[in-house]
Parts: C-alpha cells; structure tokens; sequence
C-alpha cells in the first residue's frame, strides 16, 4: 500500500509514521510528504528519514493550489493520503478523488477546526482525546474510525493538554494506518 502524508508544521505525528515503517511495524512505501510551508521541521524529518518531500505553498488563487496539489497527488497515485497535522482544508475534488484520512486532537464532532484543544480547554470538558476520522468535503465531519481519550487535568494550559494528545494521535495514527493495508 502506497501513502502520501500531508503536514504543515513539526511533523511529530509524520515522524510516528516514518519510525513504524522503518522498524519494520506498518507494511507501507511512504511514497512522498507533502506540506504547504517551506520552513516547516516535517520536512527536515522527512528528508532526514529519506522520505521523498515537495511544498505547495498556499497562494491567492486557492483554486489554483488546490489544482496543483491534486494534479500532484494524482502523478504519485497513492492507495491512502494521511493528513497529520496539515492545517489546510482540502477541496471536494480532492476527497472525492482520494481516500484519505485525518488526525484530530479532540473527540469528534466534538471541537472540530484549527483550534480544537483550546476549545476543549475552554468548555471545561474532563475527558477529551484524539480522532481518526475519513476526510469528507467538510471540515472535521468525516466518518470517524477510531478515538483515544484522555482524561483533561485540573492545571492543562493548551500545550501540556496538547502534548499528551499527540502522544496518543502518534499511536492511533500508525494502528489506523494499520488497520487500512489490505490483509492479501
Ligand atoms: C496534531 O495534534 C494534529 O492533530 C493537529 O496538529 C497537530 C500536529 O502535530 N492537526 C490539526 O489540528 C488539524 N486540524 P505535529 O506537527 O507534531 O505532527
């Protein structure tokens, strides 16, 4: 099974990918990594990991990137595109062409959005987690396939909730992927 991951920014949850293939633990090719910001550490990791990589950078005409981003998709053909932390909304066209799969730092339809751990935080809610969940042309609606929950503690800032999230995402990402490589 060939994937492609999407990322924008440090990559923790890419890097939790790349180890589990590199230790032999998820039968995949990582056939290239993605991202929409040209300094973004995901891509040092993923060159550091040998990880073919390209940036397509967002640009005025969106309509124009989200072309380019599925003409580029489409030349690699991959069986499954893995969005791990990429922070951009993919177009109709994309998720209709693709399967591809999402990572949510909070227990969906519960917090969808760019800011879903503050959200939690602020609704004062004692249990969140993370979501995998199918990409569909809305943002954070998809199909869910599988939740981690942690339990929120009395002194969480935003970044300690959010690292403990992450450190569940990195597990549930690598056993989703997992569950999706055809069994034959
Ligand atoms: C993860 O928590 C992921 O769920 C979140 O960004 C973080 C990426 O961490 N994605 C979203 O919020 C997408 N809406 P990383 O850069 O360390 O992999």
């Amino acid at each position: 099974m060939k994937i492609v991951i999407l990322a924008s920014g440090n990559g923790s949850l890419a890097q939790s990918i790349f180890d589990a293939v590199s230790d032999g633990e998820l039968p995949v090719e990582i056939s290239a990594l993605v991202s929409d910001q040209p300094n973004s550490y995901v891509l040092e990791r993923a060159r550091n990991s040998g990880i073919k990589t390209f940036v397509l950078e967002m640009q005025p005409n969106r309509a124009q990137w989200n072309e380019q981003l599925h003409d580029l998709i489409k030349t690699i053909q991959p069986d499954l595109v893995v969005s791990a932390g990429f922070m951009r909304i993919l177009d109709a066209n994309f998720v209709e062409d693709f399967r591809v799969i999402n990572s949510h730092p909070a227990l969906l339809p519960n917090f969808p959005g760019a800011h879903a751990v503050r959200d939690a935080l602020a609704a004062g809610v004692k249990v969140t987690g993370t979501t995998i969940h199918w990409v569909d042309a809305g943002v954070d609606t998809g199909e869910v396939i599988a939740q981690a929950t942690l339990d929120v503690e009395a002194d969480d800032t935003e970044e300690t909730l959010h690292e403990r999230i992450k450190i569940l995402e990195r597990g549930l990402i690598v056993a989703t992927i997992r569950t999706l490589v055809p069994t034959s």
